[in-house]
């Protein structure tokens, strides 16, 4: 395998390029604001996969068991993903695993998505109200710095690598001479998402982007459960994660796995989360995982951000 693309292998890894075949079309909308319930057959935690040689897994479960079996084993794998950041340039390019030039597209795939669920989620798109944000997993807090603070009156930074958080806390406090009292990065947070637990009812808004693959599925479903509870009535989640085809591979360098759409809708559905709208990312390079960006609520969600009612937009007008 070519190193290089070895190295991007945390957010972008265009490994096995015979098995990612045709990718599925690269925009669509799987809801217009219609909570899904998405039918579950089969666990999907008996799909096989893969690890980054190629080696296979009969079921995640084997994989689980091999890797995070017992408590030493879990407390390593948490240990060697962290680990793995240490070693990370605190850059855009180091972040992104060497594709610092996905930055402005996935920024503006985040930007129309969180427009949408704010229109449709937030009366008059939450405008006029104090919103407050959590970006975990949050590393140099690139996207709370392109997107977050222009959209929240306060970001809260949770991020395990002290590094990184020194730098988010640098460019987001420090240098950032714009910085005003209405939108401000306001905590940064050194802890892992397995052992965070927020404030309650905090949050309109947590972002989870590039980092949940390194929990094991007891800890992701845990988490999701006590970060319900630091949402605001009618807040939501934010999840965006690369995915694999099918089953899920295992990256052994940086301790983390991808998961396919199917085994993250199996998931969401262990933590009692709605899944109300969901949406590819578009302009990556083609050799990359899809990236999906998945909209989730703790409740069925009203749809309150239109000011006129259906009937009435559908009346035709007269030309007079
Ligand atoms: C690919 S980077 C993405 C950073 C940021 N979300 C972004 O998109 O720019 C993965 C991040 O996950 C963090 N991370 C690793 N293990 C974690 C854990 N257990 N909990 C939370 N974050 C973790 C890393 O330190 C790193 O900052």
């Amino acid at each position: 395998m070519d190193t290089d693309l070895y190295a991007a292998a945390h957010i972008v890894r265009p490994l096995f390029p015979s098995k990612v075949g045709v990718f599925p079309p690269s925009y669509h909308l799987v809801s217009t604001g219609v909570c899904i319930h998405y039918p579950v057959k089969a666990s999907q935690m008996e799909v096989a996969g893969s690890d980054s040689d190629g080696r296979e897994f009969r079921n995640a479960d084997e994989m689980w068991r091999e890797q995070t079996g017992d408590d030493n084993k879990k407390t390593q794998w948490y240990r060697d993903g962290v680990a793995y950041w240490e070693g990370v340039e605190a850059s855009v390019d180091g972040v992104l695993g060497g594709y610092g030039q996905v930055n402005d597209a996935d920024v503006k795939g985040s930007e129309a998505f969180l427009q949408t669920l704010l229109s449709e989620l937030f009366v008059d798109s939450g405008i006029g109200r104090h919103l407050v944000a959590l970006d975990c997993g949050s590393g140099i807090g690139r996207i709370t710095k392109n997107l977050l603070i222009r959209y929240f009156n306060e970001v809260d930074l949770l991020e395990p690598v002290s590094h990184f958080l020194d730098a988010a806390r640098e460019s987001l406090v420090n240098e950032n001479h714009m910085a005003s009292d209405t939108h401000k990065a306001t905590n940064f947070v050194c802890t892992p998402l397995q052992e965070f637990t927020p404030d309650a009812g905090r949050y309109d808004v947590i972002w989870v982007q590039w980092c949940i693959g390194h929990l094991t599925d007891d800890d992701f479903v845990s988490f999701f459960k006590r970060a319900k509870v630091g949402l605001k009535p009618g807040g939501f989640f934010v999840l965006k994660e690369n995915t694999a085809r099918s089953g899920f591979v295992l990256d052994k360098e940086d301790r983390s796995i991808t998961r396919s759409d199917a085994y993250f809708k199996e998931l969401f559905s262990r933590c009692g989360l709605h899944l109300y709208k969901s949406k590819d990312q578009r302009g990556l390079p083609k050799e990359l995982f899809t990236v999906k960006m998945y909209a989730l609520t703790p409740d069925m969600p009203k749809k309150i951000g239109r000011t006129r009612s259906r009937t009435q937009a559908n009346r035709p007008g007269i030309i007079k």
